[in-house]
């Protein structure tokens, strides 16, 4: 009985993330990356007018020690936590309004279908 419990929870998990991140195409995503890379690299731990954003699925939030972030996503980054795909998808449409403070990220990804892609782009890159 138990056991079968386990497995419906699992298989319901396993759908939910699928059919939430579907859209996502990361080909696509890794396009759209263009508009990020003038501030972001994402192949090597170098910082720019941003930082680098390798492992950035998974990675706490503000966390690049030799990167100077604002205050804004500083006083955010506890509740934040994680950076995982749905806050990254939130946090591209208007980082300002996302972490409630200051942004020093000015840039706003407002196609939905956008953030999507290159968060995929992003999370296919940290596996
Ligand atoms: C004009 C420069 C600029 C562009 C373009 C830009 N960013 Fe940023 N980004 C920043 C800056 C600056 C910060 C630091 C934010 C702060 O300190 O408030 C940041 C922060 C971030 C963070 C938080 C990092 C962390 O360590 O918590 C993520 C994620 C991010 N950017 C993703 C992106 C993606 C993806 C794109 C492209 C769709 C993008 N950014 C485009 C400048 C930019």
């Amino acid at each position: 009985m138990r056991f079968n419990l386990v497995i419906a929870a699992a298989v319901a998990l396993g759908t939910m993330s699928a059919s939430a991140w579907a859209e996502g195409d990361s080909a696509k995503g890794e396009k759209v990356f263009r508009k990020c890379k003038a501030c972001h690299e994402v192949a090597k731990e170098k910082n720019k007018v941003g930082p680098h954003l390798v492992g950035i699925v998974g990675r706490q939030a503000a966390s690049i020690e030799a990167y100077k972030y604002g205050k804004g996503i500083t006083d955010a980054a506890e509740k934040i936590g994680e950076w995982d795909e749905a806050e990254l998808i939130e946090y591209l449409a208007d980082p300002k309004a996302y972490i409630g403070g200051k942004s020093k990220m000015t840039f706003k990804l407002r196609k939905e279908n956008e953030r999507k892609d290159v968060v995929a782009y992003l999370a296919s890159l940290g596996k």
